[in-house]
């Protein structure tokens, strides 16, 4: 019995989670057609609704998330996939579609769902880095599920060095100041990784080292698509000043996102 969450959260919750474990869609709760659990599937249901019931969110209690139609598998170890993050990508997918093929870079590429999206609908070279081994675990389960070529490296954007250059720079880092975690919902604090979520004081941080990167490894008439703090959009669009950056908002209307086109 699920006692925390109210009535219409809790419907909510349970639809996503038959969706995304059981492949129950909405329209099948809605037409009412007859679902028959097998023993192990009913045991494993109600082990998933203790869990929910301890707050866990659903993404990964079902250990998946859908983005952009595809369902990727997730852990505790990644951050579960945002809808601004698949508006980023929409984005990126217009704006680079009809390039010649293109190298590109998931920078903190966690679950992969940038960088093996870019790789299925641009004609593209595709690399993803993350700080986390673990993250990188499950980037490589994706990409093989999804029989894509996505080149991932464990490492860090501080130590991160390659000859290869890249049309295209795509990131979506941590980008919540440690200073400004009492802002942050608990269902997220208490669940997701800190290394995904924050930075230390300076809310700068990683867009200072990707300026940095892109300074050696952006080829010439290349773009960087950023996802960033709303808070702090006046800032990123200073830093990264010499690349022509614009902002854009996401469907919440929060200044979500900077492109920088150095092509203009
Ligand atoms: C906000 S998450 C984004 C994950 C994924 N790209 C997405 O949009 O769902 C940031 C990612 O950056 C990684 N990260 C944190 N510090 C890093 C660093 N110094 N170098 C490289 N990756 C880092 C984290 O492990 C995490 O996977």
């Amino acid at each position: 019995m699920i006692t925390t969450l109210n009535g219409s959260d809790l419907e909510n919750i349970i639809v996503k989670y038959l969706y995304l474990k059981f492949d129950i869609s909405p329209t099948d709760i809605l037409l009412e057609k007859e679902i028959i659990l097998k023993k192990n599937e009913n045991d494993l249901l109600i082990n998933d609704i203790n869990k929910l019931n301890q707050n866990i969110p659903v993404q990964y209690v079902a250990s998946s998330e859908f983005f952009l139609y595809k369902k990727f598998y997730i852990n505790d170890k990644v951050l579960i996939p945002r809808p601004e993050t698949e508006e980023l990508v929409n984005l990126i997918i217009r704006r680079e579609k009809k390039r010649k093929p293109i190298n590109i870079i998931d920078i903190g590429t966690g679950s992969g769902c940038i960088a093996i999206s870019l790789r299925k609908n641009i004609n593209s070279k595709v690399m993803g880095i993350d700080i986390s081994p673990e993250a990188i675990t499950v980037a490589r389960k994706n990409i093989l599920d999804d029989s894509e070529n996505v080149d991932l490296v464990n490492e860090s954007i501080e130590k991160f060095k390659t000859d290869r250059m890249f049309d295209v720079i795509v990131s979506n880092p941590p980008y919540i100041p440690i200073s400004d975690k009492k802002l942050v919902d608990s269902l997220v604090l208490d669940n997701e990784p800190k290394t995904a979520l924050f930075t230390q004081d300076d809310p700068l941080y990683f867009y200072r080292k990707i300026l940095v990167f892109a300074k050696k490894n952006l080829n010439e008439g290349g773009r960087i698509y950023l996802e960033i703090n709303d808070l702090y959009v006046n800032e990123v669009l200073d830093l990264f000043q010499g690349y022509n950056p614009e902002s854009m908002r996401d469907f919440y209307g929060k200044n979500r996102f900077i492109i920088c086109n150095t092509d203009k």
